[in-house]
């Protein structure tokens, strides 16, 4: 039988009788684990060896873990201190502090700890350790010293340990091999070692040696270390599809200022400037110039539609308009800005009917922070301008988006905008824990918004959570799962966003 070299090698070092771990096979046939386990897979395949996987933890200490195998655990130091300063009796918690040398986050570790453990109480102010109390029987202290000392520790402590971020637990697979009847008869008939080429070089193909090398065989099912390169995040991916999807359904892209005037974020959305959104609670302010670069006539045909409304039977807020509120600056709350300047023939000239517009963006809001919120998010922001739009039109626009992300069971409410009528939330079932959440704001723009934008016909336009679509994709119940400090790494790093 011809077999490549390193499984040869295997084949040699690997035992009927005694089982091999791969380690021991690597230091044997002087070969790389990587090798080994290679080579061990393909003859498990051929039938000549057998592989038993176990699964062994190893323990290693943190660097927190170390200092304190190193200088004892802040408790029992705080204790040594406590006695030594009072011969026994309750002595002042800062006289204590100071003669422990515990310094920063330690002090307080130490103080939890101390009555946890049973050294003794904290009672106004001062410490009184307990007599009785034996720091040499610490088990916590015991096992830090043994670990750091090479020995293993088993039991409930380890996970005391793990709880206090002073170990940390590693799992790994161990594989015993041994030879099967198959490999022994192998070997007793004899095994050479076939020379295998493991890549094409151009020096084998201007020699004409590649007709005659025997090429190695790849495993493409044996396991290999894990590798874990850069990768764009799952929510940049889902946006890129987001807008993958809305351009195949005829829509151009939209691009503005993250930070703009209140007129675009506010004043043409017929929002009144004492509507309590727009107060400085809620927006984000920027002390910078006012905008200059507004038209003047949009400027007077928006302040027209405050005061006096639009249309015959229309009516404004009859609050005072300010103009200069109109031209300061704020991190825009939603997209809906975007929209506007485009409407308004602002940023790419005046739009004849009928219109598709997206756009995917970051916005900003003086929230609080909680599972489903954040202080900025994504918004898939669009709308179509029509003659004739109706609410099934926008309805159906919904279904068919949501539907490239497997979503067919979208629900709609009644909803109220200063800006839209009617106006419609959508909501969406989350796949684990079956509740209904809020996933976008939508509606039919209102004539107070239109008409002093220039707009003639209709407009339908929404605003969708682009984080809420995520949960839904991918199930996930805290939106900091994927933003922030707090964010599960595994998810990001496991997640694929299908195209
Ligand atoms: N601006 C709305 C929001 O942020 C979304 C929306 C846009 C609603 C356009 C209707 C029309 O919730």
């Amino acid at each position: 039988m011809r077999l490549p070299e390193s499984q040869v090698a295997v084949l040699n070092a690997a035992s009927a009788t005694d089982e091999r771990t791969i380690a021991q096979l690597a230091e044997a046939t002087d070969q790389k684990p990587e090798t080994v386990t290679g080579a061990v897979f393909d003859l498990r395949d051929e039938g000549l060896v057998s592989v038993a996987e176990t699964t062994a933890e190893s323990v290693e200490l943190t660097d927190e873990g170390v200092e304190y195998a190193d200088e004892g655990l802040p408790e029992v130091r705080l204790y040594r201190a406590a006695l030594d300063a009072g011969d026994g009796d309750a002595v002042p918690m800062g006289q204590v502090i100071g003669a422990s040398s515990l310094g920063g986050p330690q002090v307080d570790i130490a103080l939890s700890n101390f009555a946890r453990k049973g050294y003794g109480h904290i009672d106004s102010g001062e410490l009184a350790p307990d007599a009785d109390a034996d720091p040499d029987a610490d088990e916590e202290a015991a096992a830090l010293a043994a670990l750091a000392a090479g020995e293993s520790v088993d039991g409930d402590v380890l996970d005391q340990l793990e709880s206090r971020n002073l170990v940390v637990r590693h799992e790994r697979t161990i594989r015993a091999v041994t030879l099967t009847d198959e490999g022994v008869t192998a070997l007793m008939e004899g095994v050479e070692a076939a020379e295998t080429v493991d890549r094409l070089t151009p020096e084998l193909l201007t020699s004409g040696e590649w007709e005659d090398v025997e090429f190695t065989e790849y495993n493409v099912e044996a396991d290999a270390p894990e590798a874990r390169g850069g990768k764009k995040h799952i929510l940049r991916q889902t946006a890129d599809r987001v807008k993958d999807v809305l351009t195949g359904m005829g829509f151009a892209e939209m691009e503005g200022p993250h930070a703009d005037a209140d007129f675009w974020i506010n004043d043409c959305l017929f929002m009144p400037q004492d509507h309590p959104a727009r107060t400085h609670w809620d927006r984000f302010a920027l002390d910078v110039p006012p905008m200059e670069d507004i038209p003047e006539d949009l400027i007077d045909r928006v302040r027209d539609a405050h005061l006096n409304g639009v249309g015959e039977d229309g009516d404004g807020y009859h609050s005072p308009w300010s103009e200069d509120f109109a031209r300061a600056i704020a991190l825009r709350g939603h997209t809906t800005s975007l929209s506007m300047r485009y409407l308004s023939g602002h940023e790419v000239g005046e739009l004849e009917p009928p219109q598709r517009y997206f756009s995917v963006e970051k916005v900003y809001r003086n929230d609080t922070l909680d599972p489903t919120h954040l202080l900025e998010f994504y918004q898939i922001e669009g709308w179509v301008m029509a003659e004739d739009l109706s609410v099934r039109d926008l309805m159906g626009t919904f279904e068919e988006f949501y539907s490239h992300f497997g979503i067919t069971d979208i629900q709609f409410k009644p909803h109220y905008n200063p800006y839209t009528e009617p106006s419609f939330e959508l909501f969406g079932r989350h796949p684990e824990t079956g509740e209904l959440i809020e996933i976008g704001n939508s509606g039919m723009f209102r004539e107070e918004v239109l008409r002093p934008l220039g707009v003639e016909c209709d407009v339908m336009a929404w605003g969708l959570a682009l984080e809420r679509l995520l949960m839904l994709m991918y199930g996930f119940d805290d939106i900091r799962d994927v933003h922030g400090t707090l964010c599960d790494l595994d998810l990001l790093r496991e997640t694929e966003v299908l195209k």
